[in-house]
């Protein structure tokens, strides 16, 4: 298995995407060979029946059609299709058969953060962490719209929907972090719903699993803060910089009165933070759509802590 990839893909880092790229490259090759054989007979036929005069009507005249040619390109055609469809329904199936023993870990898609909660009661924003070479299934589903799990180094890309539940699932055969994507325009953070695989050993898996997701210790609770800011997605509709994106900027707002989108007015104490991070549309402020979602049961007493003395230390 590559671990760099090509210029076509990126590393395969899962049980199924040497078979994905057997077939891939498959059809990428045969398609450069016909490429080939057409345009050379294009070319070789425009040159060789091109018109003077009289001779391309002797030439051509006594041509209607040749049965052998004509069964010869519909039959080589039809193998390469079947080949095809064969080899691929084969992929689909591995690729889409669950195995048994999988772990299962439960996905959710929102707008514009993943959260993952897996069966020891250990949740994770943004980052999946699972050990190599072990199944994991994923059984995922949406708060909103629509949105699609990717993850190119694994070859697995699956839409999250709903009001329904979708499922797909890897084995990892590399340790390392890949990139994860959001593959389903949902709306103006799109780009920015991006997470991790974080793939490891058995060892550091259960080890992880044990200690919990990380609770910031030996942090001050604003550096805490800052980590959770961008780990927790804040940072993608929260500037801090002072330009509105879609949600209202944090900097210079602590202590400060913020107009409500009702006419009212509240002042951006710890309780209204922690309000607004529990119960976002509770107060809206004025010139925003009400798109925040909960964080209950996302994050815990000491993160919001966290999270109320970063946002302090914005000037
Ligand atoms: Cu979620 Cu695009």
């Amino acid at each position: 298995m590559d671990s760099t990839g090509t210029l076509f893909l990126p590393s395969g880092s899962s049980t199924v995407s040497q078979d994905v790229d057997a077939l891939f490259y498959f059809m990428v090759y045969a398609s450069i060979v016909l490429l080939g054989i057409v345009v050379s007979g294009l070319i070789y036929f425009g040159f060789r029946y091109r018109r003077k005069r009289q001779e391309a009507e002797r030439l051509t005249a006594g041509i209607s059609h040749n049965t052998k040619l004509e069964i010869l390109w519909s039959v080589i055609p039809t193998i390469l299709v079947m080949i095809v469809f064969v080899w691929g329904f084969r992929v689909f199936m591995d690729m889409h058969v669950v195995p048994a023993e999988a772990t299962e870990i439960k996905v959710t898609g929102q707008k514009w953060f993943w959260t993952f909660d897996y069966p020891e009661g250990v949740n994770t924003l943004n980052e999946l962490v699972v050990p190599v070479d072990k199944p994991v299934k994923l059984l995922m589903s949406s708060k909103d719209v629509i949105h699609s799990f990717f993850v190119p180094d694994f070859r697995i890309k699956m839409d999250v929907l709903p009001n329904r539940y979708s499922v797909t699932w890897f084995e990892a055969t590399q340790m390392g972090e890949y990139p994860l994507f959001c593959a389903e325009f949902c709306g103006d953070g799109h780009s920015d719903m991006i997470g991790t695989v974080k793939v490891v050993s058995e060892r550091e898996y259960a080890a992880w699993l044990e200690e919990g997701s990380y609770s910031g210790e030996g942090l001050s609770l604003a550096d805490f803060g800052e980590a959770l800011f961008s780990s927790k997605a804040c940072i993608t509709c929260h500037s801090i910089e002072g330009k509105p994106m879609a949600g209202p900027h944090l900097n210079g707002v602590f202590g400060k009165p913020v107009p409500l989108q009702d006419g009212g007015e509240v002042i951006a104490d710890e309780n209204y933070i922690r309000e607004s991070i529990l119960e976002p549309q509770a107060s809206i402020v004025a010139g925003f759509q009400p798109v925040m979602p909960t964080y209950q049961g996302i994050l815990k007493d000491r993160e919001i802590d966290a999270l109320i003395e970063y946002i302090k230390s914005l000037k």
